[in-house]
């Protein structure tokens, strides 16, 4: 049986004629950038994700930059951010001239170790930090963090591409947060049809500055109190989300089960470490997570799952020291942990409507190959 390693499809095909008759209207209205569908997507992600505010714009990526603009970050700043995560993370940093400080992950939840960012800040009194709550769940610490931060005046943006319909004790991830982010790229928990993204924050005042940021800075029509930048969304992006941010807990429940149901089958597999969410968070099932042993060569697991026809990722292969860009950040410590989970990562299928023959037809062939 061929598995692979995600089909939006499923998800899609069952929005189609909804979404179709939307876009109609919204071509006959020409509501292509801004417009009420959007307006109604910010609110309905401040009660999904239990924000205080939302501002929709164009991807991911900007939303980090942004969102850091907004909180003061500029040359000559120093910012914190874990040595794993998606590159836009450091490029976003990157982009406003301040300095990455990279920090080792925790081997355990494999977000950005609390311990070493404590140390790290004794080192280096960074001003900012990006906490990136990765693989659909965040850190035991998030808490921490926040206290943390606020106590020191770091400021904290919460880069959450990865987290939509998370739950820490019972409450959505970002809520409590200063400025959040999310991604729409197509394939996250809740993606969009083209890229998309959104910035969340904790009051007016910093709400109006990240609308005006992404509508180039203006103040008034032709007047500008900044340099910001172009990054909003139109109606045929916000028409498509409107559906599936409707749909979140059904998404969530589903990939949930899905990367539950993969813990199950695997455990005790020899030569394979299964991951999975701190206690008390309730993961959206982003990504099922392992590591093969440092004895196993990843890469040749994956070209036997390939050759079983069982789709797979390595997210991520590589940590951001690594990449020649970073040669100027400030490297803290060994950065051991990251470096060695990303040796050896491996992701099997999970997307919304997998069928318990294809986790089944996933998980023995990873079981196969490593046991033989
Ligand atoms: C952790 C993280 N941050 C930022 C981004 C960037 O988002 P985008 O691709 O929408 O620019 C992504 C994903 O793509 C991500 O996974």
């Amino acid at each position: 049986m061929n598995v692979p390693f995600i089909d939006l499809a499923r998800l899609t095909k069952s929005m189609k004629s909804e979404v179709l008759a939307d876009w109609s209207e919204v071509f006959d209205k020409i509501e292509f950038v801004g417009g009420p569908r959007v307006g109604a997507l910010e609110k309905a992600l401040c009660s999904t994700l239990g924000v205080n505010k939302s501002i929709a714009c164009a991807n991911g990526t900007d939303a980090l930059i942004i969102g850091l603009q907004a909180l003061g970050v500029r040359h000559g700043h120093r910012v914190a951010l874990p040595n794993m995560t998606f590159w836009a993370t450091y490029e976003a940093i990157a982009q406003l001239g301040a300095t990455p400080v990279l920090i080792d992950i925790d081997p355990d939840d494999l977000q950005m170790s609390f311990s070493e960012f404590t140390k790290a800040y004794d080192a280096y009194k960074f001003n900012s930090a990006v906490l990136v709550h990765l693989f659909g769940w965040a850190s035991k610490n998030l808490h921490e963090y926040r206290k943390f931060c606020a106590e020191k005046g770091v400021s904290l943006l919460e880069d959450g591409a990865q987290c939509f319909g998370v739950k820490v004790d019972g409450k959505p991830v970002l809520q409590g947060s200063t400025v959040g982010t999310t991604s729409f790229y197509p394939a996250k928990v809740v993606g969009g049809c083209v890229d998309g993204g959104a910035i969340f924050a904790d009051d007016e005042a910093r709400e109006k500055l990240i609308r005006s940021l992404c509508n180039h800075g203006r103040s008034a029509h032709y007047s500008y109190d900044r340099v910001g930048w172009n990054s909003r969304m139109g109606g045929l992006q916000a028409a498509f989300l409107n559906h599936m941010v409707a749909r979140t807990d059904e998404i969530v429940a589903d990939r949930r089960r899905a990367a539950e149901w993969y813990r199950k089958r695997l455990a005790g597999t020899r030569n394979l470490r299964i991951y999975g969410p701190p206690a008390g968070h309730d993961e959206n099932g982003y990504l099922a997570v392992f590591t093969v042993a440092d004895s196993v060569d990843v890469n040749s697991v994956t070209e036997k799952l390939k050759a079983k026809g069982i789709g797979f990722g390595r997210t991520y292969p590589e940590t951001m020291d690594s990449q020649p860009p970073a040669s100027y950040a400030i490297k803290f410590g060994s950065l051991e942990h990251s470096k060695r989970f990303c040796k050896s990562a491996l992701n099997l299928p999970l997307f919304f409507g997998i069928t318990e023959q294809e986790l089944e037809a996933s998980a023995s062939a990873l079981v196969e190959i490593l046991q033989g």
